[in-house]
């Protein structure tokens, strides 16, 4: 494992990006079917990532000092990626796309979340952790694979890019809070379950509403669109696949594949501090 120093792990909350893909439609060059997938994904956000910011919130009083101040930044790079994916969420809204229930469902589960505290109450925390480490891997797979996200257009680039390298950074936050809180393996894996199905719930209902409302695509066209496009979202899942079955080590940490210094390339080249 690489070493990591407490300057490499120091945590910056940054503005996000200000222009946000204005046409739904293009998100994803020449695909119509990927381009609503990260519209979906986009959707998910705002509400999931103030669960994150809840979940760890909860637990203020039992931080440990020295992880005090990286919660405190988590939070603060949580809140900027809710509030850039918001205008996002905005304008599929604006551009004739009802997503409003998508929103609508995330509050409904994750807004009745506590009524689960009688399993465990640092349920939410493990299950905050666990999807770290999916946001986290996602991200670290985006920059490694420029001719995937190079499809994106500029802004949506920008804003993933964005995101996937301050995921990359935090990665550790939510995990090394709930192994202070509670180390238990049944409860990280209890999280990680939950949690997935969650996500790929919520990710496959907005994807589905999205595209039963996409008026200027046959669903011949999207079948053959998503069939053009499957070598790219194949190596995406088989990614996915394998880092769900990492976290099941009862060793794993966030930190055994450090990917940090893909974020900080592409920060440097990108001149963002
Ligand atoms: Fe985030
Ligand atoms: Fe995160």
């Amino acid at each position: 494992m690489p070493e990591i120093t407490s300057e490499s792990k120091k945590l910056t909350v940054r503005k996000g990006p200000a222009r946000i893909p204005e046409n739904p439609r293009a998100v994803f060059s020449d695909s119509l079917v990927v381009s609503h997938f990260f519209n979906a994904m986009s959707l998910l956000f705002p509400r999931g990532e103030e669960f994150f910011i809840d979940s760890v919130r909860k637990f203020a009083d039992r931080t440990p000092a020295e992880l005090k101040d990286e919660v405190k930044a988590f939070i603060g790079q949580e809140a900027m990626h809710g509030k850039v994916h918001r205008s996002w969420n905005n304008n599929t809204q604006e551009k004739g796309y009802d997503v409003r229930t998508v929103a609508e469902l995330m509050e409904k589960v994750l807004g009745n979340f506590d009524r689960l505290d009688f399993i465990h109450p640092a349920l939410g925390l493990s299950m905050t952790a666990a999807l770290e480490h999916v946001t986290a891997t996602q991200s670290a797979w985006f920059l490694r694979h420029p001719e995937f996200v190079g499809r994106l257009e500029e802004s949506a680039r920008d804003i993933t890019l964005w995101h996937s390298c301050e995921e990359i950074e935090h990665r550790h936050v939510a995990f090394d809070l709930l192994k202070a809180v509670d180390d238990g393996y049944a409860l990280r894996i209890g999280g990680h379950l939950l949690g997935q199905v969650l996500l790929w719930g919520s990710a496959f209902y907005g994807m589905g509403l999205i595209l039963s409302q996409e008026k200027s695509a046959s669903l011949a066209e999207m079948v053959a669109d998503l069939r053009r496009n499957l070598p790219g979202l194949a190596e995406f899942t088989k990614n996915n696949i394998v880092q769900f079955f990492e976290y099941f080590r009862p060793d794993f940490h966030p930190e055994d594949d450090d990917s940090r210094p893909l974020a900080r390339a592409y920060l440097a080249e990108k001149k963002i501090a």
